[in-house]
């Protein structure tokens, strides 16, 4: 609450000093134009609000065009997903680096990144995927297997019920196992010392995430700077060369930032703590809301443990709960319908707005009829969620359908609005050339960690509880967290 009381006192000082500024007009050939009044500021606070609910207020009043001033940015949304291509496709002129140059460094706290160190990092993204990836998810079913053994089966066999809340439960085993594949288990040790205090302090930080993205200083923030400082210090280099089993990703990235001489220890150690919130901070929400669409789904759930076990029993894989488990990524490819329910998941929970800022004024073709007039310094954006929960494309979008990406047995691609099809339907990664580079890690891990889960255990939600909502302040940045966490209970299945 008094951050919220800080980031209005911080739009206050600049409410004053830009009241001085008149806002633009709209020019021939530029989209309807939404100022409204408050100078600045604009339409900022009905937009935070809920995005949603705004963008498709405007949409019906607008059309799928239409140009919004959001606390002294300039943002045009298209709406209409067959026009996404043509954003999506236009590399020179609306660029995203220069936005993630820009909001990266202030958020994680390291030093402005010279062109040539930003093109190394961004080729090393490639690590994430290909060969290293079925690297990282065997590690990655390892690290889960000893977590959950260690923390949720020990006991009595058949041991009876056990009641815990249930992002919680996501958070400690994902952050964990998540932490140990990327960077790595101390020397002699198989986990971490002092992890459930860094997974606290992580939390801290990432309630503070929508407000340090949206430009409020770290220092108007409470102990935000503390915290964050907290968290790098866990990544220093001296710390870091003492771990091993690290992922040839990390191993690189540590490689390239010793190759400058400017960057500081603790300047390398934020941009290895940036790489933890990109790999946690949507994840950890994502895996959340698998299980409890699956969970409160009890059809569905059992759906999904079938076909795990049917690909077990196809493999000749015996199993038992005695036993761990291990899922390599050419077996996690065939579960479909556990891929059909994690994207149906990430459909209903994700919220990231594609944005690029226009490099020039031009005129930007939307297709055989349209164009559009963007001034430079102009934001474009795509808000996927619209998409999303569009009932011509979804029928019954609110609702969750464990086989809404499934048709006769495999993956269905094929998504129509208006009679035509889609090149884009599922937007939870972002698009082109700001797209997502950990996503197919992200969808490996949690199914993984819903393979143990189902196969382990017998889940049930516990009773008298409303149905979970979203907490919207972190809409156009990713998945949303749960407005309050749930409670489940959970048993060892003998098998
Ligand atoms: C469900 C989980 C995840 C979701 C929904 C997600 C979503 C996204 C989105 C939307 C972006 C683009 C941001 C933009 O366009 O502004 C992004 C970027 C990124 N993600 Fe993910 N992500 C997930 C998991 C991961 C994981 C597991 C990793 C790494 C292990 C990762 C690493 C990154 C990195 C490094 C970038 C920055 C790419 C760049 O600067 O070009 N993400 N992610």
């Amino acid at each position: 609450m008094s951050a919220l009381l800080l980031l209005l006192l911080g739009l206050l000082s600049l409410f004053f000093f830009f009241c001085l500024l008149r806002g633009r007009n709209r020019r021939d050939g530029e989209p309807p134009l939404i100022k409204g009044w408050i100078p600045f500021i604009g339409k900022a606070l009905e937009f935070g609000q809920d995005a949603h609910k705004f963008l498709e207020k405007h949409k019906r009043k607008y059309g799928d065009v239409f140009t919004v001033h959001l606390a002294g940015k300039y943002m045009t949304f298209i709406m209409d997903p067959l026009l996404y291509p043509s954003i999506i496709k236009h590399g020179r002129q609306l660029d995203f680096h220069e936005f993630a140059a820009k909001v990266a460094p202030v958020t994680f706290g390291y030093p402005f990144v010279v062109p040539a160190l930003q093109e190394q990092i961004h080729r090393s993204f490639k690590l994430l995927q290909g060969d290293n990836l079925s690297t990282l998810t065997e590690s990655m079913m390892g690290n889960l297997m000893l977590v959950l053994r260690q923390d949720h089966m020990g006991g009595e066999r058949g041991g009876g019920w056990r009641s815990a809340s249930m992002y919680d439960f996501c958070n400690s085993v994902m952050f964990e196992a998540t932490f140990l594949t990327m960077y790595g288990r101390p020397a002699g040790a198989s986990r971490h010392s002092g992890m459930s205090a860094l997974r606290d302090d992580f939390v801290r930080f990432d309630n503070m995430f929508p407000l340090l993205i949206a430009g409020i200083p770290v220092w108007l923030l409470g102990r935000t700077k503390a915290v964050r400082d907290k968290l790098i210090g866990y990544f220093l280099p001296h710390r870091m060369s003492c771990w091993s089993n690290t992922s040839e990703f990390i191993r690189t990235r540590s490689g390239l930032f010793e190759q400058y001489d400017a960057l500081r220890d603790v300047d390398k150690a934020a941009h290895h703590f940036a790489i933890l919130w990109a790999s946690v901070g949507n994840t950890i929400p994502a895996t959340f809301w698998a299980v409890y669409y699956l969970v409160s789904h009890p059809a569905a759930l059992q759906r999904v443990r079938q076909e795990i076990h049917d690909l077990l029993r196809l493999d000749g894989v015996e199993f038992s709960s005695d036993a761990d488990l291990a899922l390599d990524r050419e077996q996690l490819e065939k579960l479909v319908y556990l891929e059909s329910a994690i994207n149906e998941s990430l459909r209903l929970s994700s919220a990231s707005m594609n944005i690029r800022v226009a490099q020039e004024d031009f005129s930007l073709r939307l297709d055989a009829e349209r164009s559009l007039g963007v001034r430079k310094g102009d934001f474009i954006a795509l808000y996927p969620q619209s998409m999303h929960l569009d009932p011509d494309i979804y029928a019954q979008p609110q609702s969750f359908r464990v086989d809404r990406y499934i048709r006769d047995g495999r993956l269905k691609t094929d998504f129509y609005k208006d009679g035509q099809k889609l090149k884009y339907y599922l937007m939870p990664f972002g698009s082109g050339s700001s797209m997502c580079p950990g996503r197919y890690f992200a969808v490996n891990e949690i199914k993984q960690f819903l393979c143990l889960l189902l196969l382990y255990f017998d889940l049930q939600l516990e009773e008298d509880q409303s149905r979970a909502t979203q907490d919207l302040s972190r809409a156009g940045l990713g998945v949303m967290l749960p407005a309050a966490d749930v409670r489940f209970r959970y048993k060892l299945r003998t098998v």
